[in-house]
């Protein structure tokens, strides 16, 4: 090699490595050239959610559960791009595999621990490319466990795959983190007596014998958590209102006054909808409306244009989880640590819900919670701009992020809080949105510095003063 060839190719690895040319461009890619993604995309609270190197565009997943064996079996066809050039790399599921394919074509892979499996396909990935990765496996998700969740709840006639932060491992290969969003297809079999509800819109049904097979379809980015699937015997309500599809589902399950107390609770979700959409800007999704099981889930969840309840929900619990169809679902975090960008705004919907409707105003909502808890230390102590893994649904996270916009109303008047809302769930609409962008938008929208504001509110390690500047009077 020349002295100038030399030099050339010095500058190519440079280039190379610094990630400023496609390896395209100097050739096909070598075993030398393509790295590993790494097992975690990066998420201090938990390391191994999400995966390096790879964003995921749609997960079309077909996935059959047996009641009598407990078994789950199913393939997740996952269409993603390479972000590096790849020698492996790595998803999110827990249950066993059996066989992996890129691109149709087989290929080795592994499970060095529960939660990943390692995927090395015969041919590196070069970086920029779209593959389908299609993963197949089979298992008991019942005695699954991560980060010390055990997600899987199932009853006699009834499965529903919601929790969060973490469901999707033990249903679908998934890279499992809110900041990388995908479209999604979920197909499940099950018995022919039963019916399967999930995210979008329900495309169709075929009965084959004892089993049928149910196709949904979500055509707007979904978070990895939020998408879900219940299978049992459930009665089911569609209506359309303004344009926009409503599909409501009450676990047959439930002893008959649940059944239908839990059906005239979901049939207000449209009407709240329809609220929300007059405070917040343009529905995000093709379609809404929710379904409460039978099962003992503990809590209600905002699976996508879907929400889940754990039986019969009250106005404000519709409002909590509708709202967090903009806040959480189409506005998502960016990492987990900004949580109370899904919390705190949901929560704040109840208070500004209640207001409208003839209960107590949110300011004096904000100062009664406040007087409650004015003596409450470890309530202060949460910071919600980083509270923590084992903190992420502290009742702070909740209520404190709730008084934080109240308090910002007030203190930056009703015109320009509404308009900042508005803008927000705009600007970062099927995205991902973070504390910093959030202030750095209000202090734009305010016309104003609010940085000791939010210093007070969110960090502070004490209740905030009750003066003007933190909106208390
Ligand atoms: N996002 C859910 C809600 O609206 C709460 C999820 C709580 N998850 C948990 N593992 N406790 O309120
Ligand atoms: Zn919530």
């Amino acid at each position: 090699m020349s002295r100038a060839s030399r030099l050339l190719a010095a500058t190519v690895v440079a280039a190379l490595a610094l990630g400023l040319l496609p390896a395209s461009a100097t050739g096909s890619l070598s075993r030398d050239d393509a790295r590993p993604g790494a097992v975690g995309i990066g998420d201090p609270y938990w390391p191994l959610d999400g995966n390096g190197g790879i964003d995921v565009r749609h997960y079309d997943i077909a996935d059959r559960y047996d009641f009598t064996t407990g078994r789950l079996s199913g393939t997740t066809t996952v269409t993603l791009q390479a972000t590096a050039d790849l020698s492996t790399f790595s998803l999110d599921l827990l249950l066993p595999v059996t066989a992996v394919t890129v691109d149709g074509v087989p290929a080795t892979f592994a499970k060095p621990v529960a939660h990943e499996l390692r995927v090395t396909p015969a041919t590196p990935l070069v970086r920029g490319s779209v593959v389908d990765v299609a993963v197949t496996y089979a298992g008991d998700p019942g005695g699954l466990s991560y980060a010390g969740e055990r997600s899987w709840v199932v009853g006699a006639g009834e499965v529903v795959t919601m929790n969060e932060p973490h469901m999707a491992p033990w249903w679908f290969a998934a890279n499992d983190h809110p900041s990388d969003k995908a479209t999604f297809d979920v197909t499940v079999t099950g018995p022919a007596t039963h019916q399967v509800v999930s995210n979008g819109r329900l495309l169709g049904r075929m009965v084959a014998g004892a089993e049928a097979t149910t196709h949904w379809r979500s055509v707007h980015p979904m978070t990895t958590y939020n998408a879900f699937f219940a299978l049992g015997r459930y009665d089911v309500e569609q209506s359309t209102r303004g344009g926009l599809p409503s599909y409501i589902a009450v676990s047959r399950s439930l002893p008959s006054s649940q059944r239908r107390a839990g059906m005239v609770g979901l049939r207000r979700s449209d009407e709240v909808t329809a609220w929300l959409t007059g405070r917040l800007g343009r529905y995000p999704f093709e379609s809404t409306g929710g379904l409460v099981t039978s099962l003992t889930v503990g809590f209600a969840l905002e699976t996508q244009t879907r929400p889940v309840y754990p039986g019969t929900p009250d106005v404000s619990l519709l409002v909590h989880e509708l709202s967090h169809q903009w806040f959480g679902d189409s506005v998502s975090v960016q990492r987990w640590r900004d949580i109370w960008l899904n919390e705190g705004f949901a929560s704040f919907m109840e208070a500004a819900y209640a207001e409208h409707h003839g209960g107590t105003s949110a300011q004096q909502w904000l100062r009664d919670t406040r007087n409650d808890l004015v003596g409450e230390r470890r309530f202060w102590r949460v910071d919600l701009t980083d509270p923590g893994a084992a903190h992420v649904f502290d009742n702070a996270v909740y209520t404190r992020g709730a008084m934080a916009l109240q308090a910002l109303r007030h203190r930056i008047g009703d015109l320009r809080f509404w308009r900042l809302l508005r803008t927000w769930t705009r600007d970062h609409r099927y995205g991902n949105g973070s504390t910093r962008s959030f202030l750095a938008l209000a202090e734009r929208v305010a016309g104003r510095r609010l940085d000791r504001f939010f210093r007070v509110w969110l960090r502070a390690p004490r209740p905030p003063a009750p003066t003007r500047a933190n909106g208390l009077r």
